[in-house]
């Protein structure tokens, strides 16, 4: 791989241990993956940073290189925790699990990270066209990817935090231009009305791009919460996130019919199909739960207007940066007085949120495919207007 003089330098550990310890971890992996150089960032965000998923493992990683006095070069923000910070006696932890989330926090804080706790760092800092980063989350990273046109491929937790304290990636998949055109060619016999449909989309598309650069045929504008969702969803079934949404992303110019491998047309019996797969319609909802991802001011706001009440808890997540802006719009009032809960830093994939066997009803399709897997939660897939709302 080429390397230009500075990154030679910190290769040879000219700058710290830290670093001659990332370079030559973001060389060997980029060598593996073929690519010819590196790229500099703009930002890194890193997941897996709840320690009741990383473990001892994640947090003697983490804890080793702040010992080493990393210092990250570039803008950094971390994804969510095992409890919301101001409440963590309501997640079910033990005090050496709190103590343990604490010092991950406090090593990325010495690091230079942010303390966003969020899968939604878009909000905090919003990328722009054709800038690269190195991001962890793939709802965040599909995201940026299609609304932006912001270059990260999904990278795993460690790679981020690595790539923060270098200030530099592989120049690799998502990063080149070339990958970045469509080859297989979306529509769909109906018009998205909602988080669900579009979550469905995202999780259907994922399966059938098989790692491709996808290109959706769309003659409606697209809420802001329905591309969230579809993000996530792809996020969940696909590596390659990203779709070139007609209405919604910068880059439709690299959309060129040469390329096109594949022409597929998804109907309302795929997303029923899978619907079916995630869902377990044989239960009762016991709570309901949006926020996967993380609830942005435009959807909190939605919440407040149609909420009309509902007869079972509503809990909505949303990171702690959102929530200082909605208790400045008096929307946490509005809607604790509804009845709503709002908790931050978090999530139920990461957290306990949910104990085994509850039944969810979410809007979030990845919610939903995750709450299954990794918590042992059944869930029921509706929107905002069929959940109390
Ligand atoms: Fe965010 Fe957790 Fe969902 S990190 S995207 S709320 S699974």
């Amino acid at each position: 791989m080429f390397l230009s003089k500075k990154e030679e330098r910190i290769l040879e550990g000219e700058e710290g241990e830290a670093a001659r310890l990332a370079m030559r971890t973001i060389v060997k992996v980029g060598e593996a993956l073929g690519a010819s150089r590196l790229v500099e960032i703009e930002h890194a965000h890193v997941s897996g940073v709840s320690y009741l998923n990383i473990g001892d493992p994640g947090l003697e990683f983490i804890e080793h290189l702040a010992n080493l006095d990393a210092r990250i070069r570039v803008f950094g923000t971390i994804n969510p925790l095992s409890f919301d910070l101001d409440s963590p006696h309501e997640f079910n932890i033990t005090v050496e699990e709190y103590e343990k989330q604490l010092r991950i926090i406090n090593a990325l804080k010495k690091m230079g990270f942010n303390p966003t706790f969020t899968c939604t760092p878009y909000y905090i800092r919003k990328p722009s066209l054709g800038e690269h980063l190195a991001w962890g989350e793939s709802s965040a990273v599909a995201y940026v990817n299609i609304v932006y046109g912001a270059r990260t491929n999904k990278e795993g937790g460690p790679i981020a935090l690595l790539s923060a304290i270098i200030g530099r990636i592989y120049y690799s998949g998502l990063h080149l231009t070339e990958n970045r055109i469509p080859r297989v060619y979306f529509k769909t016999t109906f018009n998205t009305s909602n988080t669900v449909e579009a979550g469905l989309l995202g999780y259907i598309i994922g399966k059938l791009s098989k790692g491709r650069t996808a290109y959706l045929e769309n003659n409606i504008q697209w809420k802001e919460s329905w591309v969230k969702a579809y993000a996530a969803a792809i996020g969940t079934t696909s590596d390659n996130p990203l779709t070139i949404i007609e209405n919604v992303s910068p880059e439709t110019n690299l959309f060129n019919k040469e390329y096109i491998e594949d022409k597929i047309t998804i109907t309302r019996e795929d997303l029923e199909e899978a619907y079916n797969e995630l869902v377990d319609n044989s239960s009762q909802e016991q709570v309901v739960f949006f926020g996967c991802p993380h609830l942005g001011l435009e959807e909190l706001r939605e919440l407040v207007l149609t909420t009309k009440g509902y007869d079972k808890p509503i809990i909505v997540s949303t990171s702690r940066y959102i929530y200082a802006k909605a208790v400045e719009e008096n929307l946490v009032k509005k809607l604790e007085e509804k009845g709503i809960k709002i908790i931050k830093d978090t999530c139920p994939i990461v957290s306990r949120l949910f104990k085994p066997n509850t039944t969810v009803k979410t809007n979030s399709t990845k919610a939903s495919f995750y709450l299954k897997r990794l918590r042992k939660v059944k869930t029921i897939l509706s929107d905002y207007g069929e959940t109390g709302g």
